[in-house]
């Protein structure tokens, strides 16, 4: 049986994922801060977004092509930084990737991950973006630069969002720590979980690579905050203007709500703005991302990325139509990981592929350039 009867969507590979990973793990990737408010308002405001189906247009072509920060992407969605997404499974950030570099679609690291921009130079398409949470010291700013360019990543993202820890309640009930101790209560949970575990005792325990070079890594930490935090400063402008000038490539400010954020960060120079409440992970009393994208693309002409809660094709619709240009994942492509292994990432692209499609003959809409108009759907969970 192909993986598209057995998974067909990504509620498929989440399902999956969740009986094959120790669930002090599955606790770090699906949770959200608090009471996960703001977690669920991300599905909700989703849901909320309709469209009037167009018919009668014949035999259709469909073009799935998008322009983003002038460059042509196949496809209008990428790959979203997970932090320690070598704790989901071993060698996470090798196959995301090498399956982005196959799809041609940007995949971005993020600066916590498991993997350090070098170990996964060689995997690495034309699309490698980087996510920075901002080092405090300028030596070590500088430096980190220099090896992510080095490597190859070609667009700098700046995470905005993250000012202080989140508290991320679930993760701290399944006794995880940073790094995660092996607790007699963690081994029963890795216990019941053997691919898994096989897949860990094989790569080594997952630790943030990245940072290797500039901590001992035996440093005691607050059982839920990790080495990054060391290391990392609350940016704030002048530090935007700072990564302006040491940056030559694309610079993307990730993180952004309020429309009143937007115009200063397109006078210091940023070439793109993505919005994003980290997927609920930060801060519970957020709107839903997609409820804060059309006051911003109102207010400003940058290219605009967006996250948060998209599960198909269709929720890439429902961005796109609101004025996003680009879209991207982070827990999809884990839940893939999580199911399939090496296999995950490219079957949630060939999903999202398919699911976009379906959902642009629907709409009658052969580009993504000629989306119809949305209709606010008042009561979408009701109607389930
Ligand atoms: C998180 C951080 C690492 O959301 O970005 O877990």
């Amino acid at each position: 049986m192909d993986l598209h009867s057995r998974y067909p969507g990504i509620a498929d590979l989440k399902h999956r994922a969740k009986r094959r990973i120790p669930h002090f793990v599955w606790e770090y990737l699906d949770s959200g801060t608090g009471v996960e408010a703001t977690l669920h308002r991300n599905r909700e405001g989703l849901d909320r977004v309709g469209f009037m189906p167009s018919i009668l247009h014949g035999p259709m072509e469909f073009d799935t092509s998008t322009e983003f920060l002038g460059k042509t992407y196949p496809l209008p969605f990428g790959i979203a930084p997970i932090g320690m997404a070598g704790l989901i499974w071993p060698d996470a950030e090798g196959h995301l990737a090498r399956a982005a570099a196959k799809a041609g679609l940007p995949f971005t690291l993020s600066n916590v991950a498991s993997q350090s921009p070098e170990d996964v130079a060689p995997h690495l398409g034309e699309n490698a973006w980087f996510q920075l949470y901002p080092p405090k010291d300028p030596d070590i700013r500088k430096d980190l630069l220099n090896r992510v360019r080095d490597a190859g990543f070609t667009t700098l993202v700046m995470t905005a969002d993250v000012p202080v820890a989140s508290r991320r309640e679930r993760q701290t009930r399944s006794g995880l720590t940073n790094p995660p101790k092996l607790t007699p209560r963690l081994l029963a949970q890795i216990a019941q979980r053997p691919a898994w575990a096989i897949g860990m005792a094989r790569s080594g325990p997952p630790r943030m690579r990245t940072l290797d070079k500039y901590t001992d890594n035996s440093s005691n930490l607050p059982p839920t905050a990790h080495v990054g935090y060391l290391l990392r400063t609350s940016p704030d402008m002048d530090y935007v203007h700072w990564l302006r000038d040491a940056w030559d490539g694309p610079l993307v400010v990730k993180g952004v709500l309020r429309p009143e954020d937007a115009a200063p960060l397109q006078k210091a120079g940023v070439d793109a703005i993505w919005i994003s409440n980290h997927g609920g992970r930060q801060f519970d009393g957020s709107p839903a991302s997609i409820d804060a994208l059309p006051a911003i693309r109102a207010g400003c002409d940058l290219p605009l990325i967006f996250d948060s809660g998209i599960e198909g094709g269709l929720d890439v619709l429902r961005a796109k139509a609101l004025g996003a240009d680009f879209v991207m994942l982070g827990r999809g492509f884990m839940y893939g990981l999580g199911a399939l292994g090496p296999q995950g990432p490219t079957h949630v692209i060939d999903i999202l592929r398919q699911d976009l499609l379906a959902n642009m003959g629907q709409l009658g809409a052969e580009t993504l350039n000629h989306l119809p108009a949305i209709t606010p759907l008042v009561d979408a969970a009701a109607q389930r």
